[in-house]
């Protein structure tokens, strides 16, 4: 088992790239089964996640290449239908591959997927979409067996109940090659779902409307291969930015995105941090302090603030002037981290969705264990604020999301090892 060591007390200075999204990554591998050719994905970032993904493409007949964050996919030669249940188990994202393997086969059997414990996370909405279109899904021995009846899903009108991202993922996986026009209303609108239509128009699909919460799709026969190149990751950009601010010093983030960002750096902007953009650089100064932020900072569908920033923010204002708030709309469970802040010295209450963090003068370091991919970044960037040495295990949740996150800290002027 291999944990970080982290001596804190550093300020963070220099530049660093942005790695290529997870939340786009994974949808696109997916996606990547339905052109029945060749793609090239650039800026994929090399996480465990990733290479989750690419097993299960191997484990149903197609290759999958990689050469530095270069993934080069081939779907022509896709030959089976079933993913195995340790391969749904290892991440959430693996019930991508029921819409994409039903728009290429018109069957798969999948299981319920694995992923962060983040509290409850059902997969209803998506079984509710693929019976609509025209599945037939039955259980077998906890099996998912999935069927079109006619070896091809029927377009229809969908409503969501809640923006879910993988639902609408899976809903426009399954369209583009569907039977007819597809619409989703209430569908999410996260850049990452964006960069898959993109993803997904390079192969000849006939998308409109993503980006807003009215998604049209119309079907088509055939999809081809592309070159395409991932969005940058945002969240990996919030919590560069967060260690930044939580730490003290100045940072340049380069082919950031911008925009896609704004709803975080609206907020981190309030604790009194510098933050000024050009083109696709970000550039961060913290100031002497970080200042609590007044208003409640509630997790969202985007544009909303991001539910993946909440833990981060946390392990930045947990040493900031005055008490700031979270609310926690998104997940039931997502505040496990702050068993580990509190281990550190932070004044966290937490009263269901809501947590009440008081800032203290300093953290301390101690032993801790990552909880899940987030919380387990939150306590890198408490641990780089705090004065001592922490040691944080369980780091293959980290492992999860970020791309030689040690390499970047280091390159920064931080102190972390992995042991
Ligand atoms: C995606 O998860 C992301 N994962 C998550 O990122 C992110 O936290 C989340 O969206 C919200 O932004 C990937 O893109 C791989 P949801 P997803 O379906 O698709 C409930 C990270 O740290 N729900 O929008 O699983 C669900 O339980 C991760 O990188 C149902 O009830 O999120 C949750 O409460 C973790 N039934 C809420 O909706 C369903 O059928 C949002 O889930 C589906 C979802």
């Amino acid at each position: 088992m291999q944990k970080f060591i982290v001596e804190g007390g550093r300020k963070l200075r220099g530049e660093i790239t942005l790695q290529g999204s997870k939340n786009s990554s994974l949808p696109i591998m997916a996606a990547a089964i339905l052109c029945g050719e060749e793609c090239t994905l650039r800026n994929c970032p090399a996480l465990t996640d990733v290479y989750a993904a690419s097993r299960i493409l191997n484990c149903v007949g197609c290759r999958c290449m990689f050469s530095g964050n270069t993934a080069v996919i081939d779907s022509t030669s896709l030959s089976g239908t079933e993913i195995p249940e340790e391969l749904m188990h290892e991440m959430r994202s693996s019930i991508i591959f029921m819409g994409a393997m039903l728009g290429r086969t018109g069957e798969c059997t999948v299981s319920v997927p694995g992923g962060c414990e983040l509290g409850p996370r059902p997969i209803d909405m998506h079984l509710a979409a693929m019976k609509k279109m025209g599945v037939d899904i039955r259980d077998s021995g906890g099996q998912i067996v999935c069927r079109t009846r006619k070896g091809r899903a029927k377009g229809t009108k969908l409503s969501l109940s809640f923006p879910s991202v993988g639902a609408t993922e899976n809903i426009i996986l399954c369209a583009v090659t569907a039977e007819g026009e597809t619409v989703i209303n209430n569908a999410a609108r996260e850049p990452e779902i964006c960069d898959l239509c993109g993803f997904l128009r390079a192969c000849g699909a006939d998308i409109k409307g993503d980006g807003g919460s009215r998604i049209v799709i119309n079907g088509r026969e055939q999809l081809h291969g592309c070159d395409y190149a991932i969005m940058p990751d945002r969240i990996a950009g919030a919590t560069y930015l967060s260690m930044t601010a939580a730490a003290g010093g100045e940072i340049i983030l380069t082919e950031a995105c911008v925009p896609e960002m704004e709803p975080f750096l609206n907020v981190l902007e309030q604790t009194g941090c510098s933050i000024y953009s050009r083109g696709s650089r970000i550039y961060l100064r913290s100031g002497s302090r970080l200042r609590a932020v007044s208003d409640r900072i509630r997790t969202m569908p985007h544009p909303g603030f991001p539910t993946d920033a909440q833990a981060v923010l946390m392990a930045a204002l947990a040493a900031a002037d005055g008490t700031s708030v979270f609310e926690e709309n998104i997940f039931d469970c997502r505040y496990r981290h702050t068993e580990a802040l509190v281990k550190m010295g932070a004044d966290i209450q937490v009263l269901g969705k809501v947590a009440i963090v008081r800032g203290v003068q300093r953290l301390h370091g101690a032993n801790v264990e990552a909880t899940d991919l987030r919380g387990g970044a939150a306590m890198i960037c408490a641990a780089l604020a705090a004065e001592g040495t922490s040691e944080i295990t369980r780091i293959e949740h980290i492992n999860r999301g970020y791309e030689k996150i040690e390499d970047a800290v280091t390159a920064l002027g931080g102190s972390i090892r992995r042991a």
